[in-house]
């Protein structure tokens, strides 16, 4: 390991118990934390389980960090062959190779897996690892529902484990650097969010991902693959399209809603510190990628959220050179990002003079950027388990989890036309109704102030309206009589 990676490693994990623990790698572990190393499984090395996880843990494994990587899950052969094999040539150990997760679990006594299977998997393979003792990393989006989003939730507070939810962009230092001055108050009341994920692709969205020969009943466990006996898919004959290409229908996740949109949507609701949404609606339709497929090429949904703000993600997978802004709106002026999450720097716009009562002038706010945002994410979990304190990961289930509640519930919206209300206290999912509005008439007609963010420290700035003296002739009249003000018409 040279120094330069070394000193990568130990920024990235961001956490300095952690980092004085660093050592270099010695010969690969035998036993289970027998010399304070952890023991890594894999469930599911296909395209990101291996792309990202195998190796990014490989080269944290080169760079120093005490991992082992001691086994792989896949129920396709070739993946799972890949894996091995990998992991031999980039770190020497003798990753053993299993079919089926639970007997990795059972057998290899792991500290912790990564979990890169499709989004159905998700939730149960998250449970069963934390049950087993692991602490589990797993792929966005956390889950295929948001009622197994609460059950993961759930299972983790249950044992305590560290747990990295895959949304890499969380790891950057713009996220918090933002929720700062947000709660300081620089934009006043925060109003709205904007976000997006556009993409545009000759032969349609995920058909990119390649058929393969190799592909076949013999060479992949497709009862397992689907999970039908878990209650996780319904049964359907084996297909090479389904299997590489599962994105395209809802069995197993949920299009762009969940798997592009809940990219920005967590590090929107990581800005704003806002979680659960009250009052979820959905839309979009499938207008051109006739292919197939389940899940529309035009999606938006729309979240309001009890603070008083309102979060939009709005996006098609037929266009991308003119994408909609990425921002946050205050009474008193907006942050705009760049498109994607590749930036170095941010806008602040304020508002005019005649509503901030003082001139505001536009700043260009610089951020920290990050050569690779995965493996910093990957270190940051290390860094959580080797403290076990999984408070410390940068997205964490609870965050996860209210991702999953905007993003799905708008998927869901759309699919079944209906309007969705999330009570937190009940922390349930329910058909919306008029209870909605009616509160916010009844914060007007009392003349109330806002809600503000989480965290808020910036008391009224942005956050009242002027009274003009001529709303004093305004009130019911009585008898003929002009109001005696607002106070005595009891307004
Ligand atoms: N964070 C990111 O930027 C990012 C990028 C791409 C994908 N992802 C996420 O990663 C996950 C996987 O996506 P992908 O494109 O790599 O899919 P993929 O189909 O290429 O890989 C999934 C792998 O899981 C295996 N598998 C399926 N069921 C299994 C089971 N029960 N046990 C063990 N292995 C099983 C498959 O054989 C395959 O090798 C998805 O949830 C996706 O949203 C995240």
């Amino acid at each position: 390991m040279d120094n330069v990676s070394r000193r990568g490693f130990l920024r990235a994990g961001g956490v300095v118990a952690a980092a004085s623990t660093l050592a270099l790698p010695t010969a690969p572990a035998s036993a289970a934390g027998s010399n304070g190393r952890l023991r890594i499984g894999f469930i599911g090395p296909g395209g990101r389980g291996y792309g990202a996880h195998v190796k990014s843990l490989c080269k944290l494994n080169t760079d120093g960090a005490k991992i082992d990587l001691v086994a792989a899950a896949d129920v396709y052969e070739v993946h799972r062959d890949r894996a091995v094999d990998t992991i031999k040539k980039e770190t020497g150990f003798d990753a053993k190779g299993y079919v089926d997760y639970r007997d990795m679990l059972a057998k290899e006594k792991l500290d912790a897996v990564c979990i890169g299977t499709p989004d159905h998997w998700h939730a149960k393979q998250t449970i069963d690892s934390m049950n087993a003792g692991c602490h589990v990393y797993c792929e966005k989006p956390m889950t295929h529902t948001v009622e197994e989003a609460l059950e993961v939730v759930a299972a983790w507070k249950k044992t305590g484990k560290c747990m990295q939810v895959g949304v890499q962009s969380t790891s950057l230092p713009c996220w918090n650097q933002v929720r700062g001055l947000l709660q300081d108050g620089k934009l006043g009341k925060v109003m709205m969010f904007q976000t997006e994920y556009f993409r545009n692709s000759a032969m349609g969205q995920w058909r990119y991902y390649k058929l393969d020969e190799k592909m076949t009943p013999k060479t992949i466990n497709w009862d397992l693959w689907l999970g039908t006996k878990e209650g996780l898919s319904p049964a359907r004959p084996f297909d090479r399209e389904v299997y590489a290409q599962w994105r395209r229908f809802w069995d197993f996740g949920s299009g762009m809603y969940t798997d592009l949109f809940v990219h920005r949507t967590t590090v929107m609701l990581k800005a704003t510190g806002l979680r659960f949404p009250g009052r979820v609606v959905g839309a979009g339709g499938i207008y051109l990628e006739y292919d197939g497929r389940d899940v529309p090429d035009v999606a938006t949904v729309v979240a309001d959220f009890p603070e008083g703000v309102q979060g939009l993600v709005s996006s098609t997978m037929c266009n991308q050179e003119s994408r909609i802004q990425q921002l946050i709106r205050g009474h008193y002026g907006s942050f705009v990002f760049g498109n994607g999450e590749d930036f170095d720097s941010f806008e602040f716009i304020p508002e005019r003079s005649q509503v901030t009562k003082s001139k505001l002038n536009n700043e260009t706010i610089k951020v920290e950027k990050l050569k690779d945002s995965t493996y910093t994410h990957f270190a940051n979990w290390i860094s959580a388990m080797e403290a076990d304190k999984p408070e410390l990961c940068n997205n964490t289930p609870d965050l996860g989890a209210a991702a999953i509640a905007v993003v799905n519930l708008g998927a869901k919206s759309y699919r079944f036309g209906k309007v969705f209300h999330f009570d937190r206290e009940k922390m349930a999912v329910a058909d919306a109704d008029s209870s909605w509005s009616k509160q916010w008439e009844q914060r007007s007609h009392a003349r109330g102030k806002p809600n503000q963010i989480p965290g808020w420290k910036g008391g009224d700035y942005g956050s009242l309206l002027d009274e003009p003296d001529y709303m004093s002739l305004a009130g019911p009249w009585v008898n003929g009589q002009p109001p005696k003000g607002r106070d005595a018409a009891g307004g």
